[in-house]
């Protein structure tokens, strides 16, 4: 690895991803950085992929399984967080937490973005993962995105250009190696006890049905067509079963808590085991909603 990776103002060597992963788990990062400002980010990005050194781009780490020893390359977090609001534009930072985005626009009276107080993710991983919920999806709101490509160039996407679908965008695929810097989105005008009101609600539902006082990915695999992965693992029987320090939750059978120093083989375990109760069952296959880094599932 060359010398001026580790000469990069903010990079870290061996930094450990367990207390960064709100799952607590994880190896470590050969190299890590911590960005609060993107300003440097196209110019290293572009020094990366020129010197085919591989690079990992991660947000809050609340949807990541970190399956790795070591991750190769660099590591890079996003916490650039800025959030500005300009009458029914808001513009949020890629590290800008969701839940934040919805406070924040809510006490301005903004309408729109009250599902983001149910994903309890970062605004770049969100769109990544057209992150939803309760009726709502971060496409339904996004205007643009600014992204730099692998050559640390700078392009604004529109949503279309996103091509997002359930829980999926062109950030799992083509543009895997793109990276998400800040997004635009389009609000309505509401009175900011409206919109909390609702911004209430949807907490009030996720802490009833969700096990959200426990460490999770959220849900672990997205619903099929027409069903819901949760559905389908209860009626398994599976809820509560645990391997290592991982269970299935007993309030929601499609969330794995880590209830006690679970490793990422733990997880990967009940996750193998969750799909093939269910496919035995019902000949359905369900197909991870989480993002496992290292190992694929089944391997
Ligand atoms: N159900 C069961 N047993 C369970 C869990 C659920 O029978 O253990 C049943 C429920 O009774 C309900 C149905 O399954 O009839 C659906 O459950 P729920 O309303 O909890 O929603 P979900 O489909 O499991 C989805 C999203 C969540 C989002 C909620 C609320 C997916 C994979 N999950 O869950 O998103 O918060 O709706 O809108 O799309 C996430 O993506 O990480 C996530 C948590």
């Amino acid at each position: 690895m060359p010398d001026w990776l580790a000469s990069v103002p903010g990079v870290r060597e061996h930094e450990a991803l367990a207390p960064i992963s709100w799952y607590g788990i994880g190896g470590t990062a050969r190299y890590f950085l911590e960005l609060v400002d993107d300003g440097r980010l196209p110019e290293l990005i572009r020094h990366l992929t020129h010197d085919a050194i591989p690079y990992l781009v991660i947000g809050a780490s609340t949807n990541t399984l970190f399956a790795v020893d070591e991750l190769p390359g660099l590591t890079i977090k996003m916490r650039n967080a800025e959030l500005k609001l300009d009458n029914e534009q808001v513009i949020a930072g890629a590290g800008t937490l969701m839940p934040k985005l919805a406070a924040e626009t809510a006490r301005a009276g903004r309408a729109g973005l009250e599902f983001a107080a149910g994903v309890p993710g970062s605004v770049g991983g969100s769109i990544f993962g057209n992150a939803g919920a309760f009726g709502g999806e971060i496409k339904d709101s996004l205007q643009t995105v600014e992204v730099l490509d692998e050559s640390g160039e700078r392009h604004t996407l529109s949503a279309d250009d996103c091509r997002f679908s359930y829980r999926d965008s062109a950030f799992k695929g083509q543009h895997q190696a793109w990276v998400i810097l800040r997004a635009t989105f389009r609000t309505g005008a509401d009175s900011p006890q409206a919109v909390r009101g609702r911004l209430l609600e949807v907490q009030k539902h996720r802490r009833t049905t969700q096990p959200i006082e426990q460490r999770s990915l959220g849900s672990t695999f997205k619903n099929p067509p027409g069903d819901s992965a949760g559905r389908l693992i209860d009626a398994v029987g599976l809820k509560g079963m645990r391997i290592g320090g991982a269970e299935i939750s007993r309030k929601h059978a499609n969330f794995i808590v880590n209830v006690d120093g679970a490793t990422a083989d733990d997880v990967l375990a009940l996750m193998a085991e969750m799909r093939d109760r269910v496919f035995q069952r019902f000949g359905i296959e369900l197909e991870p909603e989480v993002r496992i880094i290292g190992r694929a599932l089944g391997s």
